[in-house]
């Protein structure tokens, strides 16, 4: 992916096609909703290109989830709108302490690293993770890393950056962002998972076959499979 979540994550600005990929709604939609209902909120660049901030993500995504749920988007975003004009400091998104987030992405090794080297990357990153109260997993496959991470708002998107630049993988992709009311990786701080933990009976529960494209995973698929392959290790 194209674009840097920044370790403020508050002043990370993503522009409309990025948002667009991002969320799953075209850039029509979101230059439509704007218009009709002020929402979302971008700021300008000096050239009026909109800039959006993460957490403007997140509000969509929830509004592209009532969607799914059969809600009508013109009564959400009407919704939406009337609750911030009552109280501007506040929307769906509760302020407050920092929040815990999950992020899930995928990556092509660069090139074929050793057992050691391998061991040594998860030993690294799990003295890493606990210092940043991080938690989570990494899946390496023939051609494929598949991690989750989660732990504070702010710790992610650092440890995202590192991860993004690091020379080992490529095209790092993210599947998932979203915060989350509970951990689902906390026993650990960082551990390996290969291929072999990726059973038959695991890849017929997401109706997967056995050379399916991580890249093409959602959110929710991404998240199923890391899960389901951490309790078989
Ligand atoms: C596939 C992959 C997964 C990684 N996971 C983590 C991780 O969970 N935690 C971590 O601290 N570093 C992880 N790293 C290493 C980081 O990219 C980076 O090298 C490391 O954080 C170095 O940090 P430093 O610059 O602070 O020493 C990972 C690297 C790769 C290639």
């Amino acid at each position: 992916m194209g674009y840097k979540i920044s370790e403020n994550s508050v002043n990370a600005l993503l522009r409309i096609s990025d948002v667009s990929e991002e969320t799953g709604l075209s850039v029509l939609t979101l230059r439509n909703w704007e218009k009709r209902y002020g929402i979302p909120t971008p700021t300008r660049t000096q050239g009026g290109q909109r800039l959006y901030s993460v957490s403007q993500i997140t509000l969509l995504k929830q509004i592209k989830e009532q969607i799914e749920q059969g809600h009508k988007p013109g009564k959400i975003l009407r919704s939406i709108a009337e609750n911030q004009h009552h109280s501007p400091d506040t929307n769906i998104i509760s302020l407050g302490s920092e929040p815990l987030v999950q992020l899930i992405y995928v990556s092509r090794p660069t090139t074929t690293l050793s057992q050691a080297e391998l061991n040594e990357l998860i030993k690294k990153a799990a003295v890493q993770n606990q210092l940043e109260n991080i938690t989570g997993i990494l899946l390496k496959t023939t051609q494929h890393f598949v991690q989750a991470i989660e732990g504070p708002r702010s710790a992610i998107n650092k440890l995202y950056n590192k991860i993004t630049s690091d020379s080992r993988h490529s095209t790092v992709t993210i599947l998932k962002y979203q915060p989350i009311q509970e951990r689902s990786f906390a026993k650990w701080s960082m551990t390996l998972l290969t291929n072999k933990d990726i059973n038959q009976k695991i890849l017929s529960k997401l109706n997967l076959r056995n050379d399916f494209d991580p890249y093409r995973l959602n959110d929710l698929s991404a998240h199923s499979l890391l899960s389901f392959a951490s309790q078989e290790s």
